[in-house]
């Protein structure tokens, strides 16, 4: 169970109304944060759910913001502390994910940079690591193992292919800005498990 604990900080999460920030949201709002969440249509019932969080009414804003609209994005981000960058879509096209995905991340990185949090939390994927047709398979696979691009792209696993450069694009702004940032590498077992763990079935 998730203990009660109370912050005044305030933090951003991308994409409110999606699985996982949703998630996300009621555990941040259950342990005191403030949450400024983003969401691209504020008034369409998908995002009703946020509203009805213990602790949404007093301490959940939902902006309405495109990660591929800057200004949106900074106006979402000023005033908090951290970043929560899970916004993207989930979906094996190319015109659909590439976009969010890079132009995305980087308009999120570069709003972190200028508004100077302290942490941006960017969830990635597990397909990041093991997707290389030359991997040894004795190998243990964990975060310093790479999915091969080029194969990503000749098999057209462009939700892979767009998460490659997405992760590519959040690091190089890091360094090149000096954001503190950590990757989370998901995978779909690690999603549920994670959301039965915390909450039971319920
Ligand atoms: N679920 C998994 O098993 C899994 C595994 C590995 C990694 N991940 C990663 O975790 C993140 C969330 O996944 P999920 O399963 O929770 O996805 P989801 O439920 O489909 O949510 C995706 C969210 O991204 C938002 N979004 C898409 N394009 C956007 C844009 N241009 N501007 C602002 N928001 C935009 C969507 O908002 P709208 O409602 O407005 O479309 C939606 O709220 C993704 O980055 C995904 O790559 C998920």
């Amino acid at each position: 169970m998730v203990s009660d604990m109370v912050s005044i900080e305030t933090v951003c999460v991308t994409g409110a109304g999606g699985f996982i920030a949703s998630w996300l949201i009621k555990l941040l709002l259950k342990r005191g944060y403030f949450v400024k969440g983003t969401v691209r249509n504020p008034y369409h019932p998908k995002n009703f759910h946020l509203k009805e969080l213990e602790g949404a009414r007093e301490r959940l804003i939902l902006c309405k913001a495109d990660i591929l609209d800057y200004e949106s994005i900074l106006n979402a981000v000023r005033g908090c502390s951290g970043v929560f960058h899970i916004a993207c879509p989930v979906v094996n096209d190319s015109k659909l994910v590439l976009e969010p995905a890079v132009r995305g991340t980087m308009n999120v990185m570069n709003v972190a940079a200028e508004v100077r949090v302290r942490r941006v939390v960017f969830t990635s994927t597990m397909a990041v690591t093991y997707m290389d047709p030359n991997r040894n398979p004795d190998k243990v696979i964990d975060e310093t193992c790479w999915s091969d691009i080029n194969y990503a792209k000749a098999i057209q696993d462009w939700y892979c292919y767009g998460k490659i450069l997405a992760e590519n694009t959040a690091w190089e702004v890091a360094r090149k800005r000096r954001v503190d940032l950590v990757i989370l590498l998901l995978n779909v077992q690690s999603c549920l498990s994670l959301s039965i763990l915390l909450y039971g079935w319920t």
